[in-house]
């Protein structure tokens, strides 16, 4: 990347993540410039040279400054000739407003005078302090993009004409901004968060005049610049609103055009709500962007909630907790009142009348609230969960499996997905992750791994029997599938096959435009409209062709393609407040199933039913709402700071030498093994070269590395990650993280995460490091030897992470094939009898190691890594016994050290070999 974009105190683009962040620190530089240039009076050298400073400064934001409405294109202007005049004084307050006014958001609350008589030197109060109820009373903000290529006359007629139709009832308050091509559009959309409009005009142009790196950066990430040169002008303003709708879904366009209605009629509009033939008619525009705002500010059933607690009802049901009653007469827990305030004991009902509705049977505003929901997050229907993913993944295999059927899962799935299958009855094939031996972590499940077990099972002739590939995207160490890769490759060799995508960490994803394209939403909607294309039906014809007769490592190494008539049958999970705003337990069930209907509808309402509690949470439904309606509006910004948060942790891990003494972040390359990163990105920032475009690799890779999620290598430290966690972190610090690894700690940032607690964590590490180094040079020569073993066992000692072995013959099916009957074998462990308790010593080693088979009666799941390294009916391999007796974790669960490992005895595979046979016959 050119270097030539310089601004801010010698920073080059090089070293922001993020546009925005650039525009923000350009501000404030300038406004330091300014007053240092005010101290330095009116003439002198060092006077020309801060000048010369402000100007270059005002020069670098001016190409940015263009996509925002404040301070806006007069203001801007204004600035300009009073630094020209080396009218200081002025110059200097104006900035220092515009400064103030864009850090406070004050310029979202009420007009900002920049020019002319500005008033004194008033604070802008900062909008996080104001209180909650002025916040919740004010009108929000937003701008409307108007693309259109017109001068300054028209672009001020335009601005002002829109303003004319503000009323005083409208809900919401809004400036426009003007660009004048499609290029600039997307560069808008993409850097000005606050648009939530855009009013495409019939005189837009191609091109952007701006040719800064920065933003043709984001204007690549677009790509398909041959698409754009080849259209007509005529062809503009429909391609810009199917353009937009793939960076911001959300938005709303608004078309104006002089073509035919039936010329129109034909053409894919992407997310233009209204097309619009006369231009000049600025009410109905006005009125348009209101309601389209509206739509997605509207939260149902928060709005009905709030309505039913301000109705005086008395209560005579089984919830004395409701309108606080219990606890107004109470003498004893008056400071449970006190601390949580009244609302939420007269929102606290289990009432489904009085305008609420029931999670159980919705027909009223929940319905309506996962409408909503579904529209946002790109599902065909949406599920709402008072607990948890955890549940909402019981619900959807239970849905979609009957007993018998086979699921391929990634065996470093959430638990809830192993007991989902022990209920359903499936007969399940783990799918192999590759490890990672030198963090003690896996990755992730390999396309040729599933690819092979789908093989496997059709070359045993049970592929009728394989109903759902189930995937956890992303892990919780942050690897993240190529969605479409995988669903289309699995297609192709069946292609009814179900897809649970359990993206309980990736509700985020879809409010920015990199990570959408890899969230199963986005991707059924994309297969849908590509498997239905007659180019997509030629080169899966001619693909076939290819492969005929082709034998099975053909497939494996060819990148298959889904045959046309494949059915799109996807389901995903989502903590939603895991990565989102909701209380907790807050899930969604996102649906894009064209079988829902027709075949699993029914089943699914009893899932439903079977794991939904009769008393739900109202708060949490209504959160889910809440948090669905600040998606629609703020997700793409509020996504793209914690990306932002991210990256800076990232660069100042690395930048900081006493930091990367101790700590490294890991990068892509640590993460995921060469062979599944086709783009060759080893990682995301480096002290010499800079930020690299994490946008190429997330585009083609096998495994990418969501970069808001941070394992920090902390063996060098010479603490494990469990202490660092524990000891360091949270007891002298107060940090809250909720993972580690054997040598690793994760920071996970959220869309909460500020640039403040970013600066603390650093600060912290950076304590730690020193505290580190301090004890290191006062150490005794023993005490150092001491350390070095300790780091050396924690760095390159790691026992190497055991594979899944094999279910056991008794429980498993005949063939050679690997799936297992993880239910039966559960419940026969329930019976006393038929367990023995083995002790874990080198004893047990020998026997397994001389051929003694054992089977495991439970899932032993120890914390870290947090999964199952054995379910009940799996054979107990020496690898996986060598790997327990080398672990030092304190929490295991399933295992009981007092009594040993729990197994079955020769009396239960008998009982389960001789069930199995009964069953067949
Ligand atoms: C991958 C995965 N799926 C599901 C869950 C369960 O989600 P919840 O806590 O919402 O029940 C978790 C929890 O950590 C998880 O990591």
């Amino acid at each position: 990347m050119k270097l030539h974009d310089q601004g801010g105190r010698g920073h080059t683009i090089r070293d922001y993540y993020s546009a925005s962040q650039l525009r923000m620190d350009r501000w404030s530089t300038l406004r330091e410039t300014m007053e240092s240039l005010q101290r330095a009076g009116p003439a002198g050298r060092s006077a020309d040279k801060l000048a010369r400073r402000a100007a270059e400064l005002l020069e670098a934001l001016a190409p940015i400054e263009l996509y925002f409405a404040f301070p806006g294109a007069a203001a801007f202007e204004h600035m300009r000739r009073l630094l020209e005049a080396r009218n200081i004084d002025d110059l200097s307050h104006v900035v220092r407003r515009v400064a103030r006014a864009l850090t406070s958001g004050a310029y979202r609350r009420r007009s900002i005078q920049l020019v002319g008589e500005t008033g004194d030197n008033e604070d802008f109060e900062d909008e996080s302090t104001l209180p909650v109820d002025a916040r919740a009373l004010g009108r929000p903000y937003f701008e409307v993009l108007v693309v259109d290529d017109v001068n300054e006359h028209h672009e001020r007629f335009l601005k002002a004409s829109l303003q004319r139709m503000r009323r005083v009832e409208d809900p919401f308050i809004y400036e426009a901004v003007v660009a004048p091509s499609v290029e600039d559009a997307l560069i808008a959309v993409l850097f000005n968060p606050n648009i939530q409009a855009v009013v495409v005009r019939p005189g837009l142009s191609l091109k952007s005049r701006n040719k800064l790196d920065i933003l043709k950066r984001y204007l690549d990430r677009v790509g398909d610049d041959e698409t754009v040169d080849a259209m007509e002008p005529w062809d503009y303003g429909p391609e810009l609103c199917r353009l937009i709708a793939r960076i911001r879904p959300e938005l709303d366009a608004y078309l104006i055009t002089d073509r035919s209605v039936e010329e129109i009629a034909g053409l894919d509009l992407g997310l233009c709500r209204r097309v619009f033939y006369n231009q000049e008619d600025f009410l109905e525009l006005h009125l348009n962007i209101l309601r389209g705002v509206n739509r997605r500010y509207k939260t149902p059933f928060f709005s009905a909630l709030k309505e039913y607690s301000k109705q005086p009802t008395g209560v005579f049901h089984a919830m004395p907790i409701s309108r606080g009653k219990s606890i107004s007469r109470s003498h004893w827990i008056q400071d449970m009142g006190a601390f949580y305030g009244p609302n939420i004991f007269l929102a606290e009902t289990s009432a489904t009348s009085g305008g609420l509705d029931s999670l159980l049977e919705p027909r009223g505003p929940i319905k309506e609230a996962q409408l909503a929901a579904a529209r946002a997050f790109g599902s065909k229907q949406t599920f709402f969960a008072t607990n948890g993913t955890s549940t909402c993944n019981k619900i959807v295999v239970q849905a979609l499996v009957r007993p018998g059927d086979i699921v391929l899962v990634d065996r470093d799935c959430h638990k809830s997905h192993h007991y989902g299958l022990v209920l359903a009855g499936a007969q399940v094939v783990y799918l192999e992750s590759y490890p990672l031996h030198e963090y003690s972590m896996y990755g992730a499940a390999p396309l040729s791994e599933i690819k092979g077990k789908l093989l496997e099972l059709r070359a045993a002739g049970k592929l009728d029997r394989v109903r759902m590939v189930l995937l956890t995207n992303c892990t919780f160490d942050g690897i993240v599938y190529n969605v479409q890769r995988v669903m289309q490759e699995c297609l192709a060799i069946k292609k009814d096959l179900v897809f649970l995508w359990d993206e309980a960490w990736f509700a985020f994803a879809r409010f920015d435009p990199t990570y959408r394209e890899r969230t199963a939403m986005e991707v059924a909607n994309r297969l849908r409209q590509t498997l239905r294309t007659p180019e997509h039906a030629a080169a899966w014809k001619a693909q076939q062709e290819a492969l005929r007769d082709a034998d099975d490592q053909a497939w494996l190494d060819a990148r298959l393609l889904a045959p046309p008539d494949a059915r799109v049958r996807v389901y995903a999970t989502q903590s939603t407040h895991k990565t989102l705003t909701a209380l907790r337990q807050g899930s969604m069930i996102h649906v894009n199933d064209q079988d829902f209907k027709g075949e699993v509808e029914e089943a699914f309402h009893e899932a439903y039913m079977t794991h939904t509690s009769t008393s739900p949470n109202y708060q949490i439904i209504a959160s889910l709402d809440v948090g669905r309606r600040q998606v629609e509006l703020e997700g793409f910004e509020f996504v793209q700071r914690q990306i932002e948060s991210a990256m800076a942790i990232r660069r100042a891990v690395a930048d900081h030498p006493l930091l990367s003494k101790y700590f490294r972040v890991l990068s892509p390359a640590d993460m995921i093994p060469e062979r599944h990163r086709e783009s060759g990105v080893t990682r995301y920032y480096d002290k010499e070269r800079g930020w690299t475009d994490i946008w190429e690799c997330w585009a083609s890779d096998e495994f990418v590395l969501d970069p808001t999620r941070i394992t920090l290598l902390v063996g060098a430290t010479g603490w494990d990650g469990d202490t660092f966690k524990t000891k360091v972190l949270m007891d002298r610090y107060g940090i809250q993280i909720n993972k580690t690894s054997r040598n690793t700690v994760l920071f996970m940032t959220n869309i909460g995460t500020t640039r403040s607690s970013v600066a603390y964590l650093i600060e912290v590490l950076v304590e730690i490091a020193k505290e580190l180094d301090e004890v290191q040079d006062d150490a005794s020569k023993m005490e150092r030897l001491a350390f070095e073993k300790r780091v050396s066992s924690l760095i390159e000692h790691v026992p190497p992470l055991p594979d899944f072995s094999r279910f056991h013959d008794a429980f498993r099916s005949p063939g050679a094939t690997p799936e297992g009957d993880l239910r039966a074998a559960f419940f026969l462990a329930y019976d006393e009898e038929m367990c023995d308790y083995v002790e874990l010593d080198e004893k047990l080693l020998e026997r397994l190691e001389g051929g003694e088979e054992l089977v495991s009666a439970a899932f032993i799941i120890p914390y870290p890594p947090g999964f199952p390294i054995l379910v009940p009916g799996q054979v107990i391999s020496p690898q996986i016994l060598r790997f327990m007796m080398a672990l030092d974790v304190s929490e295991i669960h399933g295992f009981r050290p007092d009594l040993g490992l729990r197994v079955f005895n020769e009396n239960a595979l008998k009982s389960a070999e001789k069930t199995k046979s009964n069953g067949r016959s």
